[in-house]
């Protein structure tokens, strides 16, 4: 699988949204939203395609994903102490892949297990608001993937950038779904992935010109350069990756996903993660830093992100634990344990338990957090 690893203070975030959501406490973390951008065809899908480890995301030459797709990956810890795992062993336990499955906003309930269903349906949903001739629309598909191989984050895949109008789509699709994205990338905590084909001109990337329009010192937006295998002979993203053509802050990383052959004969995506680390490590001129380069890395560089993001908003979250567990102490005691029986109690005890929990791996990962080189 090449999802994303899950280390401790991820977890343990997760556990904290867990509990929160539980006790209906407004989710205190609010965890960066991933947006990819770039133009049509750069390889947006299947960069977040391998960055879930699962293939589900329609991809394809021409115009694909032609609604906003808002991917909420929940980590299926979290979903389990929520009886949905009891639920999912007493109903389903001839699934195949009963430890994860999609579930879409617009029908609830229904849990897809076959994740091709998954890529099917948002097909369909995509063809109903929009036709089937490369028509438009911002009104996100909203899917939620439930897996214990994801970290509970927020992936948004959209349509790509493009300048003149095919099929049914308005005169103004330039604008139109520059607009899209820019309403998803302009919000503060998104992360932007950059996407450009490294066999196009770095200068002519309309993603990074975007990304840039949004995010001028490069805070929160990552390079990703697609298609490395498609390069000329002789031609390499060295330069763009030592910074030297337009450095970004948080660097790029360069990756080779499926072609439309690989996709054409259904190439499973650990065959594809296998061919991408080959060619990392064999090619003349990324063999010597091929640990930089790749989905896993990728994945890895967003996790870091992730828990920089959480390092800088723990003042906040600090400050908003302590006040619900006042808020409690005192409810409760108002209520009085005769009317609680023992349930009250019992709330306090895990709230209090994870801030302890939280406390002591926050500590622990304290030196690693500062050192972390992005
Ligand atoms: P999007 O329109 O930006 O979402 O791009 P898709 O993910 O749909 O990919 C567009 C086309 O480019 C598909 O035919 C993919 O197979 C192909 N593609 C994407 N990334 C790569 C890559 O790294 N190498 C190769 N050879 N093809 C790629
Ligand atoms: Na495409
Ligand atoms: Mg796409």
């Amino acid at each position: 699988q090449g999802g994303i690893s899950d280390p401790g203070l991820i977890t343990l975030v997760n556990k904290l949204q867990d509990v929160f959501t539980t006790v209906g406490v407004q989710n205190p973390i609010d965890l960066p939203q991933i947006v990819v951008v770039g133009s049509q065809s750069s390889g947006k899908s299947s960069v977040l395609e391998n960055i879930v480890g699962r293939d589900f995301l329609p991809r394809g030459t021409g115009i694909v994903t032609r609604r906003p797709l808002v991917l909420q990956l929940i980590n299926r810890e979290a979903a389990k102490t929520n009886g949905v795992e009891t639920e999912i062993a007493a109903g389903n336990d001839k699934e195949a892949n009963a430890d994860e499955w999609g579930e879409f906003l617009h029908i609830p309930g229904q849990k897809f297990f076959d994740f091709h269903k998954i890529r099917e349906e948002i097909v369909k949903e995509t063809e109903a608001k929009t036709g089937k001739n490369a028509g438009i629309s911002p009104a996100p598909i909203n899917l939620r993937i439930y897996s214990p191989n994801v970290l509970t984050l927020t992936l948004v895949d959209l349509p790509g950038l493009t300048k003149v109008p095919v099929g049914d789509q308005p005169r103004d699709i330039e604008r139109q779904i520059k607009e899209m994205v820019l309403k998803q990338i302009s919000k503060p905590n998104a992360i932007i992935l950059a996407v450009t084909p490294a066999n196009s001109d770095l200068a002519n990337s309309d993603g990074l010109k975007l990304a840039r329009e949004v995010d001028p010192e490069g805070q929160r937006t990552i390079g990703v350069l697609t298609k490395v295998d498609l390069m000329d002979e002789g031609t390499d993203v060295v330069d763009i990756l030592a910074g030297r053509i337009i450095p970004l802050r948080l660097g790029y990383v360069p990756v080779v996903n499926r072609g439309q052959r690989d996709i054409d004969n259904k190439k499973a995506i650990t065959a594809a993660l296998d061919n991408e680390k080959n060619f990392f490590d064999n090619h003349k001129a990324y063999r010597n830093k091929s640990t930089y380069c790749g989905t896993p890395y990728l994945a890895r560089k967003l996790n870091l992100i992730l828990m920089m993001h959480i390092k800088q908003t723990l003042p906040d979250i600090k400050a908003r634990i302590s006040a619900s567990l006042q808020k409690y102490s005192t409810e409760l005691a108002g209520l009085g344990a005769s009317l609680l029986g023992n349930s009250g109690n019992i709330i306090l005890n895990i709230i209090t338990e994870f801030c302890n929990d939280w406390r002591s791996v926050l500590e622990g990962h304290n030196g690693e957090l500062s050192s972390i080189e992005l």
